[in-house]
């Protein structure tokens, strides 16, 4: 197993078997059969929909009611959905198996560095209860006693293969991209204090760690058993994190605390009213000249064809992402001003990865 499996789960013969079988179904999927669908788009699709309105797709929606009529792109649909519930089968199978052993051994003994506060009250909005995110079983919510880590768990596993298997390499850590654009935007920012938005079991803050030596890191979650899983997690990577579960639309963080807030991959998973929530707390929260990074998925770009941004919008309406898609056609500057940030001093930008080999997207503004 790579060295993220950070509670060591053990994949007996068989379910290593399955990893091995799921990774390359998805690869073939994704890498293999998944040009095939610009072919039927060109040759076949557009000019179908072409016969009968007299003008080619003029968004991604019509694209996509008219891919939806095309045997291949059933096929190839189907297995993928087929794919990832297979994942998250195989993922299913090594937590299940090794839980009570698991719960037991993300709990911190003796000197923490970091510290934990689970908030037994808070309740899961409904936009991450209502359907489970990209399929993880019992979604980010899943909390099946008062020490369980199976969210957390699944999560881990689950990405080992997910990006993997859409041929991303496992090393490319996507903070990397809120670091730099944070150097080189604002040299003058030295965070003192970070605050990491929906951090999950923790996949930004090592990166926060090393760019930012000597902050003090602070992570919050709504999910009791992702917080519970990343606070065992820095702390066997020797790393002080404050971990509390919280809601990001109303955290309980004095007013001009941070610095830095970022959020990772969080915000297209919140609807458009919490949006609008999270950008008033972390205006609330941050000191005068601190900077708020939101980094997530790119959909949409000016540069992009119809074709790509179709493709990039699957997850909406096939991987119970409902609000991936929505977020890209949102004025992100408004809910910013409103929060009360000045819109000269806002962003809403793409960034390219270090390697120039991948795209993300961000927005903000220093306050
Ligand atoms: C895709 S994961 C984030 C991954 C993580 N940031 C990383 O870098 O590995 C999104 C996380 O955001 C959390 N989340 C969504 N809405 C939230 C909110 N309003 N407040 C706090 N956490 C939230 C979810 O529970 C989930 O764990």
């Amino acid at each position: 197993m790579p060295d993220q499996n950070y509670l060591h789960l053990e994949a007996n013969h068989d379910e290593g078997a399955r990893d091995a079988f799921v990774l390359s179904l998805k690869l073939h999927i994704n890498l293999g059969m998944a040009p095939g669908l610009k072919t039927v788009y060109e040759k076949r699709a557009v000019p179908a929909f072409e016969k009968v309105h007299g003008r080619p797709p003029k968004d991604r929606h019509e694209v996509r009611r008219q891919m939806l009529e095309e045997d291949y792109f059933q096929m190839w649909g189907s297995l993928w959905r087929t794919a990832q519930h297979l994942m998250w089968e195989s993922s299913e199978t090594k937590v299940d198996r090794q839980l009570p052993e698991l719960n037991k051994r993300a709990k911190v003994k003796g000197r923490k560095l970091g510290s934990l506060r689970l908030d037994p009250k808070l309740e899961m909005p409904r936009y991450l209860t209502a359907v489970h995110i990209h399929g993880q079983p019992g979604g980010y919510g899943l909390d099946q006693s008062d020490d369980d880590v199976s969210a957390g768990a699944f999560y881990e596993q689950g990405m080992l293969l997910y990006g993997r298997g859409q041929g991303h390499p496992a090393s490319g850590n996507p903070a990397q991209n809120i670091a730099d654009f944070v150097k080189t935007t604002y040299p003058g920012l030295k965070p003192r204090k970070i605050l990491d938005e929906g951090s999950s079991i923790g996949g930004c803050l090592p990166v926060m760690a090393k760019e930012f030596p000597g902050a003090e890191l602070h992570a919050i979650e709504v999910s009791a058993g992702m917080v519970r899983y990343g606070h065992r997690r820095m702390e066997d990577m020797g790393l002080a994190v404050h971990f509390s579960q919280q809601n990001a639309e109303h955290t309980d963080f004095p007013d001009e605390s941070f610095d830095l807030v970022v959020s990772n991959i969080m915000l297209h998973e919140t609807s458009a009213a919490a949006l609008r929530n999270i950008m008033k707390d972390c205006h609330r929260i941050l000191r005068p000249g601190g900077v708020a990074v939101h980094l997530d998925v790119p959909l949409r770009n000016k540069d992009l064809d119809l074709y790509t941004e179709w493709y990039r919008d699957w997850s909406t309406h096939f991987n119970n992402e409902p609000f991936w898609g929505k977020l890209h056609d949102m004025d992100v500057i408004k809910p910013l001003v409103e929060a009360g940030f000045a819109r000269e001093k806002t962003f809403d930008t793409y960034l390219k990865n270090r390697s120039g080999d991948g795209v993300w997207w961000a927005c903000g503004a220093q306050k």
